[in-house]
């Protein structure tokens, strides 16, 4: 079997390159090691940037997103029992929108799969040869063997697949942050307690408010990175989140029942470079941010335009410069991801007891919650920096 690109992983990252390349003529085959079922109900990041549903929308995939996707014109902050909303809107103009990623996951693979394009589930890559004139996969096929040939590869199999290890360890320089916090996120059917998703800023630790739609919720606690989920009981959960959202302006967080529970520890992490030969690395298989902020998702779809639109170059005008410049193209706005959410995670998060930290973060807190222009820098990143590259290549 040969392709032009060979995709590894449909997370977002996979998904919206192969869209992309559908688009412009260039043949892909797409290979996940998981069932579709699996990838279509994991449950993850949440928060969509203006550039990144412009780009859903370019490519003819937005029809659910647009019905169903909650416009928000930035968040609230609550520190010491008193509430602030960041309009960035307001600001700077602009929206983010809240979309789970398995639902726009869900949106692309059934494009994939009516356009015809090859998708394969439980096709799990093992091993990937990059000589000069082309690459070669060595997939499990649900317990066959299958052997692919391809032009590229695109490594888009998040932090534990198997592509970056395909980068020559002297060629990869691996920048590294671990914290001794995770976060434990809940869905549950309740009411939001804001209009628009909330941080709160508390000495026990940071707890997150989102949602998913009118009656449910997405939240989360910072908890010792050791924790195992079944030592908190939902009331302890209940209890816990109300003690860091209570506040003297607005009402008690509303309780009911919590029917997804899961724990994501906190990680920064960039690999320079993202290529070598034929492999490219897209997403969470070359770099992590902390979730705060929610720039994961966000950053796989700007790394999967910037590789489209070179390939575009490509194939169209034989010019390689794109490609050979994909990594340095896209490790700006990725450095810029990770100075944001470092920054909103050492803010928000209690990662010390000393109380100077304490008067430290609260100092940065006052300032983003009475200084516009505080707000309006911190805006432009949070609904999102522009892509480096659009799309598709014009010539
Ligand atoms: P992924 O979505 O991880 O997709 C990679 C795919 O590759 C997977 O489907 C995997 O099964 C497949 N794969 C792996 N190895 C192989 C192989 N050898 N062969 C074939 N297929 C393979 N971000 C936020 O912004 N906000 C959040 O709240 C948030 N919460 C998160 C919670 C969790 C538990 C996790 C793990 C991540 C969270 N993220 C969050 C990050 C965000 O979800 C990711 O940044 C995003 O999924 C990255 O997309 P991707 O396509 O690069 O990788
Ligand atoms: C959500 C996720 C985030 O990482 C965040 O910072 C805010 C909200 C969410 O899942 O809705």
């Amino acid at each position: 079997m040969h392709t032009q690109v060979a995709i590894i992983g449909a997370g977002p990252a996979g998904l919206t390159l192969a869209r992309m390349l559908h688009l412009q003529g260039i043949s892909s085959i797409v290979l996940e090691s998981r069932e579709r079922e699996y990838i279509e109900t994991r449950t993850r990041a949440g928060v969509l940037e203006q550039p990144t549903v412009a780009l859903v929308r370019d490519l003819g995939v937005s029809d659910r997103l647009d019905r169903e996707g909650m416009s928000h014109n930035g968040f609230y902050l609550r520190f010491d029992r008193t509430t602030h909303h960041l309009d960035f809107h307001r600001l700077i103009g602009g929206h983010a929108t809240v979309y789970a990623q398995q639902e726009l996951v869900k949106d692309l693979v059934a494009d994939r799969l009516s356009s015809g394009g090859p998708l394969h589930f439980d096709a799990t890559v093992t091993a990937i040869e990059n000589t000069s004139d082309r690459a070669r996969l060595t997939v499990d096929h649900a317990g066959t063997p299958l052997e692919i040939t391809a032009d590229f590869v695109a490594g888009c199999d998040g932090f534990h697949g198997v592509s970056r290890a395909h980068i020559p360890g002297e060629l990869l320089r691996e920048h590294s942050r671990t914290y001794p916090v995770a976060w434990l996120g809940i869905l549950a059917r309740t009411a939001p307690t804001t209009p628009e998703g909330m941080y709160c800023a508390h000495e026990n630790g940071l707890s997150v408010h989102s949602m998913r739609g009118p009656n449910i919720t997405r939240q989360y606690l910072q908890v010792p990175v050791d924790t195992d989920l079944d030592d908190w009981s939902d009331e302890q959960i209940w209890d816990e989140l109300a003690v860091r959202s209570a506040s003297d302006d607005q009402p008690e967080l509303e309780r009911g029942e919590i029917f997804d529970r899961s724990l994501a520890p906190l990680r920064s992490y960039v690999c320079e470079t993202m290529q070598h030969g034929r492999l490219f690395l897209l997403g969470d298989a070359a770099h992590i941010v902390p979730p705060t902020g929610a720039k994961g998702l966000n950053l796989a779809v700007s790394d999967a335009s910037t590789l489209s639109f070179a390939l575009g170059a490509f194939y169209a005008a034989g010019d390689r410069s794109h490609l050979d410049n994909y990594s340095a193209t896209c490790l700006p706005r990725i450095w810029k991801a990770q100075q944001f959410s470092w920054t909103l995670t050492t803010t928000l998060h209690a990662l010390s007891d000393d109380p100077t930290d304490w008067q430290l973060r609260r100092a940065r807190l006052g300032r983003w919650a009475e200084s516009e222009a505080e707000q309006s820098a911190l805006g432009e990143v949070y609904l999102g920096l522009p892509f480096p590259t659009p799309w598709r290549f014009t010539g």
